[in-house]
């Protein structure tokens, strides 16, 4: 029987991938015109696709069609420069054709074994991130820690919290379930990944201290302190502090030192997440966000909000790898090999809950070598400028408050005439589909929050996303 292949061909895959890219950059061209929020209502989208799979493949032609027809209405565009809202998600030609490189060689760097360059890579570009943020140097691989690429910023707390967990029990919870009594901490301005990371390591959300805040919505180090020691008396075991560089809601910056401090003379996990804001320390004169990171345990934060790596790519940074590993190490007998015994390579299976891993280097090699720490600086600056911009033309206005500090790139704001006020505003704004934000409640009132982190935006989206809210707010 002769052979039969339904495979795309070589000559096939360079002529649709032709057509692919040509798709990517017209789309790059036209998407600050498209309306950012998608406008389609529940179940739009799913009307306008078959029930069921198609028998027979289909015409490669036809599909990216259907990307248009189909796929498009139903996409918010987070990769437009007037996308305001959450914290960005943004991407970037390096980073997309990095992305798909690390596709086309469909590595599963779980062990060394099984990608020496997804590894060795991996492991470079960390460092390189370490020099490149200021970042204290126990976080190098040829000190005592080292960094890793894991998914999301929520896997990452979730794994200091359980490095946590062992370290405080002697590494028995993972053999004999968690004890009661242990208590972590972060304040209650922190985001849901920790009380997600309390759930899912048998902590408990009861046992997650969530710390009050000051009036910049800062962690209170004295608050900490008072809970601590309150907790102590109570026989409890605290073990865990979770300290936040740019709070979801607001972009606070809690106090590294005296949290540092604290968890330095109580013996805990001092762990820091910096999500979005961390990636601000690529310019010497922000590293002030990360001052006290010298008392970490674990650090982390996304290239793939603000660096211009898409989704997903995530850096957590350990002082200790050790505990790290002996946390999350298991060797069943079908992944032992040679390189693993030696003890000579790193296997970053050890380093996160999954096991099999995509190759993440690639794209933030790509976007480290394309832009130059230079090119990078460059951008993040002006996204602070204009996000600075942004502020004052909101305090020039007497309709508008300023909501909280704005050090960075997110500004909290809000119209004087109150919550309906604010809400009906932000809906026809996003209603228009010419831009895109997002709210939060501080000191229980809504409150707008713009964040300029979008990689293609500029002073004219700044100012035309000001234009337009201006417009809308003398209807309101
Ligand atoms: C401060 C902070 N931490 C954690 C996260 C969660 O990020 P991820 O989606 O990478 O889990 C976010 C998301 O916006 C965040 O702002």
């Amino acid at each position: 029987m002769s052979e039969k292949s339904y495979h795309m061909t070589p000559q096939q895959f360079r002529q649709y991938g032709h057509s692919v890219v040509e798709w990517v950059a017209d789309y790059y061209q036209r998407v600050e015109n498209l309306p950012v929020l998608s406008q389609v209502k529940p179940g739009d989208i799913q009307r306008m696709l078959p029930a069921e799979a198609p028998a027979r493949g289909e015409d490669f032609n036809a599909m990216l069609q259907d990307l248009d027809r189909v796929v498009l209405p139903g996409v918010t565009h987070w990769q437009s420069p007037n996308f305001f809202a959450y914290f960005p998600a943004n991407a970037s030609g390096p980073s997309i054709l990095g992305d798909l490189l690390s596709s086309a060689l469909g590595v599963q760097g779980m062990l060394w074994a099984t990608s020496p360059a997804c590894t060795e890579l991996e492991t470079r570009v960390l460092d390189w991130l370490v020099q490149m943020l200021g970042l204290p140097s126990k976080f190098l691989s040829t000190a005592t820690g080292g960094g890793v690429i894991q998914d999301t910023a929520s896997s990452s707390s979730l794994c200091a919290m359980l490095a946590a967990r062992e370290r405080t029990t002697k590494y028995a919870s993972n053999r004999q379930g968690c004890p009661g009594g242990l208590v972590a901490y972060t304040s209650n301005q922190a985001h849901s990944s920790l009380e997600k990371a309390a759930m899912v390591s048998g902590i408990g959300t009861d046992n997650l201290r969530l710390v009050e805040v000051d009036e910049r919505f800062a962690m209170r180090a004295d608050a900490l302190s008072r809970q601590i020691e309150a907790d102590r008396k109570c026989g409890l075991t605290p073990f865990f502090v979770s300290a936040t560089v740019g709070t979801t809601s607001s972009n606070a910056l809690d106090p590294l030192p005296l949290i540092g401090a604290i968890c330095a003379e109580n013996d805990l996990w001092f762990h820091i997440d910096a999500a979005m804001s961390g990636t601000a320390a690529l310019c010497p004169e922000f590293r002030y966000i990360q001052e006290g990171l010298e008392f970490a345990d674990s650090y982390t934060f996304n290239p793939h909000k603000w660096m211009f790596t898409n989704f997903d790519c995530n850096c957590f940074y350990v002082a200790d790898r050790k505990a790290l590993i002996d946390t999350l190490s298991i060797l069943p007998e079908y992944l032992r090999n040679q390189a693993t015994e030696s003890g000579a390579v790193t296997d970053y299976r050890d380093w996160h809950i999954p096991l099999g891993r995509r190759f993440r280097s690639l794209k933030l090699w790509f976007v480290i070598r394309y832009y130059g720490i230079e090119g990078l600086q460059y951008h993040v600056r002006r996204h602070v400028e204009l996000a600075q911009e942004f502020s004052c033309w909101v305090q020039q206005d007497d309709r508008f408050e300023l909501a909280a500090p704005a050090p960075l790139n997110l500004v909290c704001f809000r119209h004087r005439g109150g919550d309906k006020a604010n809400e009906e505003l932000m809906s026809r704004l996003n209603a228009s589909g010419d831009l895109f934000l997002t709210h939060t409640r501080l000191d229980g009132r809504f409150t707008l929050r713009l964040c300029i982190g979008q990689t293609n935006t500029e002073q004219r989206h700044a100012e035309g996303a000001w234009r337009r809210i201006q417009e809308e707010a003398g209807k309101v």
